[in-house]
Order: structure tokens, then C-alpha cells, then sequence
């Protein structure tokens, strides 16, 4: 697998298309990402392992598969990530859901850690980090980190846009997390928003500007 992995879908693309532009309103863009999580997901999860089990058809006896293993848990960064989080769990219901909080300080760009509450259970688990802007990439680095420590050993990461730099930080911080993205753009501007991007994703997401 390719590391990052950018998922060039046309699907993706048309719906990232109609997520950057400045006329979507909040609706849109809420039903936007949760789209366009839900496909990044059926990508990311492809290599989760199955294994056999005997069902009774109607007809018959039948060998089929089930997920085995580790089980998932999804990591939304607040808040954006929050947008993220209805669509991938819409393909894997039974997946936890831990939360980390952080903002980045509009003086110093670094991330703030306000929350954290994870899944009891979350070292059993395979984490999936989800965010949809990875501009510096300190919030990634940092919610990343924190799982470690909290003693998970699999993580991938998903946001929607990155910027080099934060790609940069990323793999180099973390190189055994495999990332995946929609698009890896030009860069970031002299306040670390992400060109051409789409703006500010919470505020987006929520309708706060
Ligand atoms: C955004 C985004 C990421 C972070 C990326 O969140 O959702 O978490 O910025 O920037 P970085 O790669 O430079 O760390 P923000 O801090 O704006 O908080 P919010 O989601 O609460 O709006
Ligand atoms: N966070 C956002 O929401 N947008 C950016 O472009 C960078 C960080």
C-alpha cells in the first residue's frame, strides 16, 4: 500500500469538488463529508482480516466471512473530525468512538489538548484517526502520540485535505501509520490554512463563521 494513499475515486473527487467551494453552505458541506468519510472508509478498512464461519442459508449449510480480529475504533480530533465520524460509522456500526480534543493556538499554531476520552478497551483495538484538514500536521502528530501512549499498536490516519508540510510531519513523526487523504494540496498559507483548501473545516462544519 502506498503511504500516503490519495484516493483519486471520481466520486471523491466530485464531491471534494463541491466541498471546497465557497457557495456550500453548512448542510451541504455537513452531508459532503459524511459522504465522502463513508467512501474514504470502504477504502481504508480493505484490509481488515475475515475469517470463516458456518451459517444455515434457507437452502443450505454455507461457509461465509465475518471481520475477525482486531476490532475498530474511530478517533474524531474535535471538532471537525466530529463531521466526519456519522459516515464511517454508518459502514462499521459496531466500532468505538474516542475522542480527543484539541485546537490549534491562533498565536503559536500549536495544538492545544482540551479532551480525551477513549475506549476502555482502546489497546485492543485498531484506531482509525480521523480529521478533515492536515495542515501542520500538529494535531495529527499529537493525536497520534497520545494513542500511542494509551497503548495502541494499529493506527491509520484519514483526513479529507493535507497541505505538504503537514505530510511531511506526519510521516515523519509517525511512519508506521498509514495515512489516506482526497487530495495533497499546493500549501499552506502565512496563517497555516491549506491552498487552495476550503477554508476553515469547524467553522464549515458548524456554521460558527
Ligand atoms: C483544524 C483541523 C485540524 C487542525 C489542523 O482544527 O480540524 O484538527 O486544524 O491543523 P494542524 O495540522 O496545523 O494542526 P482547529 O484547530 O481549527 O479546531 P476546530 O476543529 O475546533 O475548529
Ligand atoms: N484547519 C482548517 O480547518 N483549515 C485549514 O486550512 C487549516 C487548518
Amino acid at each position: 500500500m502506498q503511504n500516503p494513499f490519495i484516493m483519486d475515486h471520481p466520486l471523491i473527487q466530485h464531491k471534494l469538488t463541491l466541498l471546497r467551494d465557497k457557495n456550500t453552505g453548512s448542510k451541504e458541506f455537513r452531508e459532503l463529508v459524511s459522504e465522502i468519510s463513508m467512501l474514504m472508509c470502504y477504502e481504508a478498512t480493505r484490509d481488515l482480516p475475515l475469517q470463516e464461519v458456518e451459517i444455515e442459508t434457507p437452502m443450505a449449510v454455507a461457509k461465509a466471512k465475518v471481520i475477525s480480529g482486531r476490532k475498530l475504533a474511530f478517533i474524531p480530533i474535535l471538532r471537525a473530525g466530529l463531521g466526519m465520524a456519522e459516515g464511517v460509522l454508518q459502514l462499521v456500526p459496531a466500532a468505538k468512538v474516542g475522542h480527543i480534543g484539541l485546537y490549534r493556538d491562533p498565536e503559536t499554531l500549536q495544538p492545544v489538548e482540551y479532551y480525551c476520552k477513549l475506549p476502555t478497551d482502546i489497546a485492543k483495538r485498531e484506531a482509525i484517526v480521523i480529521d478533515p484538514m492536515l495542515a501542520t500536521g500538529g494535531s495529527a502528530v499529537d493525536a497520534i502520540s497520545l494513542l500511542k501512549k494509551n497503548g495502541v499498536k494499529t493506527i491509520k490516519y484519514m483526513c479529507i485535505i493535507a497541505a505538504p508540510e503537514g505530510m511531511k510531519a506526519l510521516t515523519e513523526a509517525h511512519p508506521d501509520v498509514q495515512i489516506y487523504c482526497a487530495a495533497l494540496d499546493e500549501k499552506l498559507n502565512d496563517r497555516s490554512y491549506i491552498v487552495p483548501g476550503l477554508g476553515d473545516a469547524g467553522d464549515r462544519i458548524f456554521g460558527t463563521k
